[in-house]
């Protein structure tokens, strides 16, 4: 069989770790030359195949590509753009098929969460319908740790790492400062309809009274009354309270604490906000000084605090797609299966697109204890090993050295424009 070319393009939100993700492909499917003749990277994602705006990473050396495993941030741009279905939206999958075609692509490396994973799925059938067979993996990334039949997502050990390290290190300094000034201090989190992020700022502490002595999850309905009773508790029994809120806190009738009022490609309401709103709620109710943080961006791009595991892992699900493309397997994702918590023990198997694509794996009620508030040992133990390690940036004049690309374009070979 002779080589083709490979596509690979980052999706939706980025992480700390998705260009570890991006080497893994990159560098695996160097070792295989005489399959994967190039790959081509969509800049700013699969607008880039639409477009025919793609990157040329084998104008880059080695030692760029390498630079990756610790470079934050998409590198080649990342995209929210969902492809409609075939009959809503042909146009797209046909220009598609025809870039592919045009550039001989033979695969498809698709990194992203649940959204993107559905594109991959439809893009693997409808090559094969329009003739021109895609070998389509999915690369699992996301924050959010939503993703199901994977025991955890690439991006989120390093963002819990982050929150976790966040919580203990504000709530160091509420302590010191609550008997003169500081009672109340909130921390904002992402993770959308999950609640794993915020869980992960539960790590910070380990016994009772111990910070954080409040999570208000996406999974339990925001109770007001019986929130601001335990914030009163805590204050007077520990002489603070620190708070980690997840954007998607709502309640019970579904209606978010806070919403920014936009939506993006997908229809996801942008979240955001909800730290005021809740830190607003105990000034208003109980008169506490307060501070809050809205972590947001910081979170997820925190390269410099990234959990060695997640770096390891990231870079497995990459090498593994290429792997699986090259033993002939398409509409497949590598999803990381726990083998045992302590020592933590994992392996990459696959997992077919049509049984992750749009699905949201939510925080089991297990790992939440009875008064909503906290999480359960059980939850500890799922979470504790995926912070595990550290795997700091080399530094360069007191920053993080990044990689910087060439970016050389692939040079364009249709003729007709395609506008997004
Ligand atoms: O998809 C991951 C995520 O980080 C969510 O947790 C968050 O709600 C969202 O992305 C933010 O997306 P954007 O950067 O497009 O506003």
């Amino acid at each position: 069989m002779s080589a083709m070319n490979a596509f690979y393009a980052q999706s939706g939100g980025v992480t700390a770790v998705i260009n570890a993700s991006a080497c893994g492909v990159i560098e695996t499917a160097r070792k295989n030359k005489d399959r994967i003749a190039n790959v081509y990277a969509g800049r700013n994602g699969i607008i880039g195949a639409l477009t025919e705006d793609m990157i040329d990473t084998n104008r880059e050396s080695a030692s760029t590509i390498a630079a990756l495993m610790h470079t934050g941030g998409g590198a080649f741009g990342s995209a929210r753009y969902k492809l409609k279905g075939l009959e809503e939206n042909r146009a797209e999958y046909e220009r598609l098929i025809e870039v592919f075609a045009a550039h001989n692509i033979g695969y498809f490396f698709y990194n992203g969460g649940n959204d993107s994973m559905d594109t991959a799925h439809k893009v693997s059938q409808i090559s094969k319908r329009m003739g021109f067979p895609v070998t389509c993996l999915g690369v699992p990334k996301t924050v959010d740790n939503d993703l199901p039949i994977t025991d955890n997502c690439p991006g989120f050990g390093s963002v819990a790492k982050y929150v976790a390290v966040s919580t203990q290190e504000a709530a160091l300094d509420v302590a010191s400062m609550a008997e003169t000034s500081t009672k109340v201090f909130v921390l904002e989190v992402m993770g959308r309809h999950a609640g794993w992020i915020a869980a992960a700022g539960g790590l910070a502490g380990s016994e009772p009274g111990d910070a954080p002595h409040i999570i208000l999850f996406p999974e339990v309905p925001f109770n007001k009354a019986a929130f601001l009773k335990r914030v009163k508790f805590c204050v007077q029994n520990y002489g603070y309270c620190v708070i980690v809120v997840s954007e998607g806190a709502a309640y019970k009738n579904g209606k978010f604490l806070a919403e920014a009022g936009t939506r993006d490609a997908f229809g996801h309401a942008q979240l955001g906000g909800v730290a005021p709103v809740v830190a607003g709620m105990v000034r208003d109710n109980l008169g506490y000084k307060y501070h809050y943080a809205v972590a947001d961006y910081l979170q997820r791009s925190a390269r410099h605090i990234a959990s060695a595991t997640d770096v390891k892992q990231a870079y497995a699900v990459g090498k593994a797609a290429v792997e699986f493309a090259l033993k002939g397997h398409t509409a497949v994702m590598p999803v990381i299966k726990r083998k045992s918590d302590k020592p933590y023990r994992w392996t990459i198997e696959k997992a077919p697109l049509s049984r992750i694509a749009n699905k949201e794996k939510m925080l089991p009620k297990k790992y939440i204890t009875k008064d909503g508030f906290g999480i359960t040992e059980a939850c500890r133990r799922y979470l504790s090993p995926l912070i595990k390690g550290e795997d700091y940036p080399p530094y360069v004049n007191g920053l993080p050295k990044v990689a910087k690309l060439k970016g050389i374009s692939v040079k364009p070979k249709l003729h007709k424009k395609f506008v997004v």
